[in-house]
This record gives structure tokens, sequence and C-alpha cells, in this order.
């Protein structure tokens, strides 16, 4: 695999399987939308501006599976978009991805690929963007001095295509030579922090901890955390976030001490037909993922679990919300402007 994660290659999807990390860093080819759906599914692919591109791949697929002689179905390949945009429900990347290459289905197979390669060139400079702009932030706020820095789950290289956003954040700011720490949360119960995450800031060479995710609060009230730095599935027009399970407790505890709480995301994650936080689909999985730990069981039989795989953070616990356009603050009721911070046309 190249720096990217997601690679297109002779009619298939190839991509890292993230279930396997980070014991093996497995290659995954997937041929037919029904492997991508379940790759989308299953979290072998996961990370919102990962799930759209790997959907925007499928309708490519499909596209090509339901053309005949040079003419389009476009009835079916649109009946298959709809189940792939259907595939997870929180992140509105994978129905704008979705969204975005539907509008070239009529054109062909070859259209719709130019657009999802497109898409995929613009993600990496979009998260590269991105996380310029919030490790700017990060400094004003923090100052000009070495910094501890928290995440959750992991927005990295493997969560999009290339280079991550709150990941991509401490990417930029271990470069200019500031982080003495990134504290990672494990990410109960699928563990993107403890598989993916220090993985990934292993690979980079970026110093980092993991420690479970109930010791975040106890790390900001000791004095180890100096801004948390998180991605988003979803930010409503009025700024409200939905992220991996377990953000809002460290949105809330970050507000106790008085800890900038940064959402570092691309434009594609602002949903500003959605007015609140409220309406967002929030996924809930599977009882296994919480009555056990990999293949032992830690709960009796048969109990039941609540699992919600995101939790939504309200705005006015969000101290900027960051993307490739620049940063926006909570002030009052509006997003007060710094820099371009209007939804980039598709
Ligand atoms: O269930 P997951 O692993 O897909 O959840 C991922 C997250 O919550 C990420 O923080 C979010 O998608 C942003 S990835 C840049």
């Amino acid at each position: 695999m190249d720096d990217s994660s997601l690679i297109w290659d002779d009619g298939a999807l190839v991509t890292i399987d993230q279930r396997e990390l980070p014991h093996e860093v497995r290659e995954l080819r997937l041929h037919t939308v029904d492997e991508i759906i379940d790759a989308i599914a299953t979290l072998a692919i996961r990370g919102a501006p990962a799930i759209g591109i790997a959907g925007a791949f499928g309708v490519v697929i499909a596209t090509r599976a339901h053309t005949v002689d040079g003419v389009v179905d476009e009835a079916a390949v649109g009946a298959e978009a709809d189940r792939i945009a259907a595939a997870r429900p929180t992140a509105v990347n994978l129905a704008w991805a979705v969204q975005r290459v539907r509008g070239r289905i009529a054109d062909g197979a070859d259209a719709v690929l130019a657009e999802t390669l497109d898409m995929l060139a613009e993600d990496g400079r979009v998260n590269r963007a991105a996380a310029t702009h919030a490790a700017d932030l990060v400094q004003r706020l923090c100052g000009d001095r070495p910094l501890r820095l928290l995440t959750h789950c992991n927005t990295g290289r493997l969560a999009t295509s290339a280079f991550g956003t709150a990941i991509g954040t401490l990417r930029v700011l271990h470069e200019r030579g500031v982080v003495t720490d990134a504290l990672v949360g494990e990410t109960r119960p699928l563990l993107q922090g403890a598989r993916l995450t220090a993985w990934e800031l292993a690979e980079a060479g970026i110093p980092h901890r993991l420690t479970i995710d109930s010791a975040a609060a106890w790390a900001m009230a000791t004095g180890q955390v100096d801004a948390v730095l998180v991605g988003a599935d979803r930010i409503t027009a009025n700024g409200d976030v939905a992220n991996k399970i377990g953000t809002f407790p460290l949105a809330l505890a970050a507000r106790h001490h008085g800890i900038p709480f940064i959402v570092v995301a691309p434009e594609s994650t602002r949903d500003a037909a959605m007015a609140t936080g409220a309406q967002i689909v929030v996924e809930q999985r599977p009882a296994a993922e919480v009555t056990g730990f990999g293949t032992v069981s830690t709960a009796p039989a048969g109990t039941p679990v609540f699992n919600p795989a995101f939790d939504v953070t309200p705005a006015d616990l969000v101290t900027a919300v960051v993307t490739e356009n620049g940063v926006a603050y909570r002030n009052s009721d509006e997003f007060t402007e710094h820099g371009r911070f209007a939804r980039a046309d598709p």
C-alpha cells in the first residue's frame, strides 16, 4: 500500500482491513457492491471520509455492473447507490459522497470513476489544510510551548484516505516539533484508539500514551492535557457534533477544566440541511461488542446492552470547529467566521 489507504486498482477498491490491525496488515480487495457494503458495515473500512470515498467507489462498481452495450441502467444503479448510502447512518460523508457521484451516473462508469478519483485526490489536500488551520489554532490558544494533546477514536490516514483530521493536526504539530505527548483513548468497545491510532502514531513517530477512556477526565484534572482534538461524523447547522461514543464526556471534562476542545473535519462533514444534533440518527451496534472482549465473553449470557456507536456533543461545549476553509468559534448562537467557513461547493 502507498500512503493512501484507499486505492483503485483494476476494477477493485484496495485497502487495509482495519479489523485485523494492529496484528496484521491485511490487504482487502473489494470487487462488488455487496463487498463494499459489508466492509463499511463491519468496519473493515471506517471513519467518515473513508466510508464516503469507499461508497463512491461502490457506485463506480455498480455503474460498471449495470452498463450493457454502453447504456447505463440508471434505475438499477440508483437502487444500488441507495443501498450503499444506507450502509451506516451517522456519518454524513457517506450520503454526501454517494450523492456527489450519483450526478455522474448518466454519463457512464468512467465519469463516475473520474469524479470519485477527484474526491480521493481532494481528500488528502483538504485534510492537510484543515489540520494546518487546527494546528495554528491550538498554538494560538495554548501558546508557544510543548503540547500534550488528547485524542479519541481514529481520525488518521486510515479513517480518511490520507493524512487525517485530528491526527493530521497531531502530525502538523509534530512536524513543528511541539508535541511532547498524545494521550490516546482506547475507544471502547471496538478499540479504534488502541488498535488503529496507537499504530498510526507509532508509524509516524509521534510520542503517545494509550489510556482507558475513563481516565480522560483525571488526565485533565492532573494537568496532563493542553487541548482535546477530535474528528466528526456529522456537524449540524447549529454546530452540534456527532462523533465516536465517548466524545461528549471529553467535551464536558474539557469545559470543566477550561481546556480547548477542538473538532477537525472536512467541510463534507458539515450538514447544513440538518438543524440540530437532535435529528442525527445514532447507529446502534451489536450487543456482542459490549458483552465480550475479542472472543472472550465478559458478561452473563443474554445481558441486555446499550451500544451506541456515536454521541452528539452540544455546540456550546465545542471551542472550535476547524475545516479546510478555516476556523469557526462558537459565539452565542452564531458561529463567528474566521476565514471562509461556508460549505464548499461539491
Ligand atoms: O465507528 P467509526 O470507527 O467509523 O467512527 C469514526 C469516528 O467517530 C471518527 O472520529 C470520525 O469518523 C472522523 S474520521 C476523520
